[in-house]
């Protein structure tokens, strides 16, 4: 296709773990591009796996109406297939193979002018790879962990600090009823930002995160200090990543198949029963899990996915391919999608938010609480 060519013909794909406002992107991708410039728009199921297995369809306008609220993906996910390293059977035996190929040749016979990917940094390092394979490409980026740098924020992790943050919120009445200490497992693999957020915003005494390594005495004699001063309960938020000074994160489970195969968990456990050994008191563990990804994207989410799905289509029509729409104090811009997985973005120890909570007398685990 040559570089002036009208952009006829588009497909979406969702990869990676599924979060709330990606029903939102697709539907500001599709209906403008239907509407506003007569593109035809195609959408892959399950993410890269149905690139490798040509699976899509046809997304109408109809298809994309009344989708805004909803949670999930019409389109379905995956995060286990990876074009580049694919597991697959050859003479019998199991081999990974690069189909990365097939899967161009795949949009080149579909007729498909461009291929949008909404997704985290396993799914954008794809679609980069897609880019410098020369397929024209645009990334959404996607994520309840708001670990993509080149974005001040991910759709996804507002929802996702909301379910948290009333999850501390239904924490505290049973903690402070039963004078227990309440600990509370958050996602966010690698990156703090949903415990910190939610921890603040659901009034924690006690936030453990990955960037600030804690000590399992300081948090233990914070929990006995407030006993003394007769708060009689504690409210710890543990991220999944966090971990004690010298030790090692606690791995949930090892998913062979997926091309990010650690997952997290387990630490929220171990952070309420060193804590009952330790001062006697009844301490209690949740994981939030998945229900941090679940449900209908709170409003700041259908709005930025609004913002982030009509920015992509933009970028697709002006052929800016390569980048994706990142949010920039209140602005949209496109950045280099090489730029954008760069890095992890995590929280830095220094955060305005982590000195405030830290004068307000939340502990996080590295030295004694001020008050
Ligand atoms: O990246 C989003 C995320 O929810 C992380 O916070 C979490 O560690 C991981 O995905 C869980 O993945 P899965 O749904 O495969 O268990």
């Amino acid at each position: 296709m040559a570089k002036t060519d009208k952009i006829k013909r588009i497909a979406i794909l969702t990869g990676g773990g599924d979060c709330p406002g990606l029903n939102a992107v697709i539907r500001a991708i599709a209906k403008p591009a239907i509407f506003q410039h007569d593109i035809d728009v195609y959408g892959i199921e399950d993410g890269f796996h149905g690139l490798i297995y040509r699976k899509a369809h046809q997304l109408r306008a109809e298809d994309v109406s009344g989708i805004l609220t909803r949670g999930g993906t019409i389109l379905g996910s995956s995060n286990k297939d990876n074009p580049f390293d694919h597991e697959m059977i050859v003479d019998g035996a199991s081999k990974r193979v690069d189909v990365s190929g097939e899967c161009a040749e795949y949009i080149r016979e579909m007729g498909w002018d461009a291929l949008i990917c909404i997704g985290g940094d396993g799914t954008q390092a794809m679609t980069q790879k897609f880019h410098e394979l020369g397929v024209n490409v645009v990334g959404v980026p996607k994520t309840i962990d708001n670990d993509l740098s080149a974005t001040d924020v991910t759709f996804g992790f507002q929802s996702a600090v909301d379910v948290a943050t009333e999850a501390l919120d239904r924490l505290h009445t049973t903690a402070m009823s039963h004078h227990r200490v309440q600990v509370a497992e958050m996602m966010g693999r690698y990156a703090g930002w949903l415990t910190l957020y939610s921890g603040v915003g659901g009034g924690a005494d006690v936030i453990l995160i990955p960037e600030i390594e804690f000590d399992m005495d300081i948090v233990a004699e914070y929990c006995l200090s407030r006993s003394r001063h007769g708060k009689r309960f504690t409210i710890v938020a543990v991220a999944e990543g966090a971990r004690p000074k010298g030790g090692k994160m606690v791995v949930a489970k090892f998913l062979q198949d997926s091309p990010d195969p650690i997952r997290l968990g387990g630490i929220g456990k171990v952070v309420a029963e060193t804590i009952a050994e330790r001062t006697g008191l009844e301490a209690r563990a949740t994981v939030l899990g998945h229900l941090q990804r679940g449900g209908s994207p709170v409003p700041y989410d259908r709005v930025l996915a609004t913002r982030f799905g009509h920015a992509a289509i933009e970028l697709v029509v002006e052929r800016k391919f390569g980048t994706m729409p990142a949010l920039q104090g209140d602005r949209i811009v496109p950045v280099l999608l090489a730029d954008a997985i760069d890095r992890l973005k995590l929280v830095p120890p220094d955060h305005s938010l982590i000195r405030a909570a830290r004068q307000l007398g939340t502990c996080f685990g590295d030295e004694p609480a001020v008050g």
